[in-house]
């Protein structure tokens, strides 16, 4: 397929304007070609007049900043509440965003990872991102179990590339009475495998066990309905898909079923305290009776403002068209991989529904030599260990021309 057609395709995109949001990366020789959207998405042009905006409040307000200005900070992360319960399918009260993933992901096994003699086990994947690894392995060295034991890791069968759903909900099943909690990421970050969360969260519920997910590559990636799939909690990142910025602030997920629950325990912090009497400063604890009860501290501003700009765009743009494009343009993507590369370039990544928009890819000649010439000509992709390249056409600010360009520039390195 030639570049006029990408062209075409662009000029029928309804989503073509939203590239002009966005700040790209400058390069020495070259035009940038960005498909690193699954590690540090890229910036958001209101990031830095609203977190400007933030900076001139502190300056003209002092500490009074908490309750003037055009965002007061106190209840400023409220700004991203409702943003975020429609980008994961979820009620205002079971959203919130506060501190990093992995803090997210331990203060929520905190609540759902209560384990007893006879049901302990965790469930995982076996090539999941390292730090959810560390994570379940010291919640249950914490509670007095041998992480060799507690931690169940689902791999593919044998020659199989992927986990196979049908051997998920099996493994579930086998663990059965034995089993406290399934903690999977919905997208690999290493094959780009998504699964079916409501088929896991009801096998888990069925055996009496809880279903919490890494959305790190799911949030602002792909379509999720965390309410009506009846997830139990969920954690994900703002600086991939979600465009806020390095070290961005985290999201999470509660279902409301386990709001007020008073069995659930909770490390508890002053920002989880009802806001109508926190500032008594009393030394009982009463929590909100939202999500927001797992808050601990007051949010970093700066973060939060950057988040907010980038929450605007998916708004407007909306996850349902973002994924619509996203499919068209990863197709694309594989189609013209297919057809330039074939024998170059394996696609390791599932097809659809088993995706989202990164393709995991296998250079079949040195890898990361091809990395480095990739990045000389302006290409913004990534390299894990041992061969993988990961890149992907993120609908909010890639092209279909992007694509087009990029397995061209493949096609100049491999062939170089
Ligand atoms: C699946 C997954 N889990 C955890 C993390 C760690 O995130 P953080 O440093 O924000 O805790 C990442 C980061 O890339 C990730 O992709």
């Amino acid at each position: 397929m030639s570049l006029e057609i990408a062209r075409l395709f662009d000029q029928q995109d309804p989503l073509k304007n939203f590239r002009n949001e966005f700040v790209f990366p400058e390069t020495e020789s070259h035009a940038p070609l960005y498909f690193a959207g699954h590690s540090l998405g890229l910036m958001p042009k209101k990031a830095s007049e609203y977190i400007n905006q933030e900076l001139k409040s502190w300056g003209r307000y002092g500490v009074e900043g908490h309750f003037e200005g055009p965002h007061p900070w106190l209840p400023y992360h409220e700004n991203i509440t409702a943003s975020f319960a429609r980008l994961v399918g979820a009620q205002e009260s079971e959203v919130v965003s506060m501190n990093t993933l992995t803090v997210n992901l331990h203060l929520l096994m905190v609540s759902f990872y209560r384990p007893t003699k006879a049901r302990f086990k965790i469930i995982i994947e076996a090539n999941t991102f390292p730090s959810d690894k560390y994570a379940v392995d010291s919640q249950a060295r914490f509670h007095g179990f041998d992480p060799r034991e507690a931690v169940v890791e689902l791999k593919p069968r044998a020659g199989e590339a992927h986990l196979r759903q049908e051997d998920i909900l099996q493994v579930i099943q086998e663990q059965g009475e034995s089993l406290a909690l399934v903690m999977l990421g919905n997208c690999n970050y290493l094959s780009g495998q998504c699964f079916n969360f409501k088929e896991i969260t009801d096998k888990a519920h069925a055996v009496g066990a809880f279903a919490g997910f890494n959305l790190a590559h799911g949030a602002g990636n792909l379509f999720l309905q965390l309410h009506d799939w009846k997830v139990d909690f969920a954690v994900w990142c703002s600086y991939k898909y979600l465009n806020a910025g390095p070290g961005g602030i985290a999201g999470a997920f509660v279902h409301e079923q386990h709001l007020g629950s008073k069995s659930l325990p909770r490390f508890q912090g002053w920002w989880g305290q009802n806001k109508s009497t926190r500032f008594k400063m009393g030394p009982d604890f009463d929590a909100i009776p939202t999500v927001e009860a797992w808050q601990l501290s007051n949010p970093p501003i700066f973060q939060l403002a950057s988040l907010r700009a980038s929450m605007e765009l998916f708004d407007r743009a909306t996850i349902r068209a973002l994924r619509e494009k996203g499919d068209k343009l990863t197709s694309y993507f594989e189609s013209q991989i297919k057809e330039h590369l074939k024998d170059q370039v394996t696609v390791i990544t599932p097809e659809l529904p088993q995706r989202g928009s990164m393709l995991c890819l296998r250079f079949t000649k040195s890898p990361r030599d091809s990395m480095e010439k990739l990045r000389k000509k302006g290409v913004f992709v990534d390299f894990r260990e041992p061969d993988i390249i990961r890149a992907t056409p993120i609908p909010l600010y890639n092209s279909f021309e992007d694509v087009y360009r990029l397995v061209q520039t493949f096609k100049e390195v491999v062939h170089a």
